[in-house]
């Protein structure tokens, strides 16, 4: 079958279109016959032989895969190790384990199921926490409102009842689509730079995927009460502040990570998404589709944060 392998090769470790024996299913495992799989921050790291992500190589990357089980289901799989401890979805075929599996649920289709990906159970796993922790009424603020969470995680709270406000870094040109997602305001990036502490209360929550500084203004502009769910690293994995906010103004800051976390809770994150994610709304954040041999230079530009929302990545193409 083909897969993107990931490997030392001459020049350095990278991801390219090989062929590799089919994956064996373990015990207890199923073998998935996969047609679609996704593009995200991680995949793009490990595609571009960046550290970190992978555990040993060669490895097929892929934290994301839609398919067919052996006994008919259409199913896709985020997280469960794959592509990161083990040979992940961009391959024709992967061995999971189904307890990993969720039914591809109505209204979507494969394709839509492979755009929502780990981006959107991600975002939709940030919106459940902060219902959760239930700051005080006001906007809550989306960093990295361009890419896949970011994006997912504007409309999962616009349409949630949340007043949101996007920031990105190319307002131009994706103003229009962060307010047909629905942002009620369009703002910049915040600044990489850290600044004093306490800065002026603006957020009552944050959805942030770009940690480092951005991250650390976000969390000293929230007011007395509010909740900041930090799910990225777009920016920095650094967190370069202070701890003044969270004991003068009681601010909460809340880890979000979308693969330890049970069944139980994946299927809410895509019930939530079923819920507030039409198919067109998927659509809008799908910029592409495109096929294995493309996965390499697409992965460089989700780096390069030239993505609007997410790449789908049809396997059998
Ligand atoms: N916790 C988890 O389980 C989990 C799951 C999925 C993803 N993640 C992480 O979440 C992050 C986003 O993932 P994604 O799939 O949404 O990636 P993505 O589609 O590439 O989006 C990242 C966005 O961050 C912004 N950005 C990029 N570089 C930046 C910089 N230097 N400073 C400020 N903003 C920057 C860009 O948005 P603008 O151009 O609009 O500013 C970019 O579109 C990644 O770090 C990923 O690893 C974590």
């Amino acid at each position: 079958m083909r897969a993107v392998v990931v490997a030392d090769r001459q020049g350095g470790t990278a991801g390219a279109v090989t062929d590799v024996p089919d994956p064996q299913a373990g015990p207890g495992e199923v073998l998935l016959d996969v047609e679609l799989s996704s593009l995200n921050y991680k995949d793009a790291m490990a595609v571009a032989g960046r550290p970190g992500i992978l555990r040993g190589l060669p490895k097929t990357a892929g934290i994301d895969a839609v398919g067919r089980t052996p006994d008919g289901r259409t199913v896709v799989v985020t997280g469960a190790g794959l592509g990161e401890r083990r040979d992940g979805g961009l391959a024709e075929r992967v061995a999971v384990d189904p307890s990993w599996a969720v039914d591809v649920p109505m209204p979507f289709t494969p394709r839509h199921a492979a755009a929502i990906g780990t981006a959107g159970v991600t975002a939709a796993l940030s919106v459940l926490r902060l219902q959760r922790l239930a700051p005080p009424p006001g906007p809550v603020l989306v960093t990295g409102a361009g890419g896949g969470v970011g994006g997912f995680a504007v409309a999962l709270l616009a349409a949630s009842g949340f007043e949101v406000v996007a920031s990105t870094g190319r307002q131009d040109r994706l103003g229009d689509h962060l307010r047909r997602l629905g942002a009620a305001e369009v703002v910049p990036r915040l600044d990489a730079e850290v600044g004093k502490p306490l800065q002026s209360q603006r957020w009552a929550a944050v959805v942030d995927s770009v940690g480092g500084g951005p991250l650390v203004n976000a969390i000293a502009q929230t007011v007395p009460g509010g909740v900041v769910a930090a799910c990225g690293l777009a920016a920095s994995a650094d967190l370069p502040g202070t701890v003044l906010p969270f004991i003068l103004r009681g601010v909460t800051l809340t880890g979000i990570d979308s693969v330890a976390i049970s069944a139980e809770t994946r299927l809410a994150a895509w019930a939530l998404l079923a819920e507030h994610c039409s198919p067109d709304l998927v659509d809008v954040m799908t910029e592409r589709v495109i096929g294995m041999a493309e996965v390499p230079a697409a992965a460089d530009e989700v780096l390069a944060g030239r993505v609007r929302g997410r790449i789908v990545v049809d396997v059998r193409r």
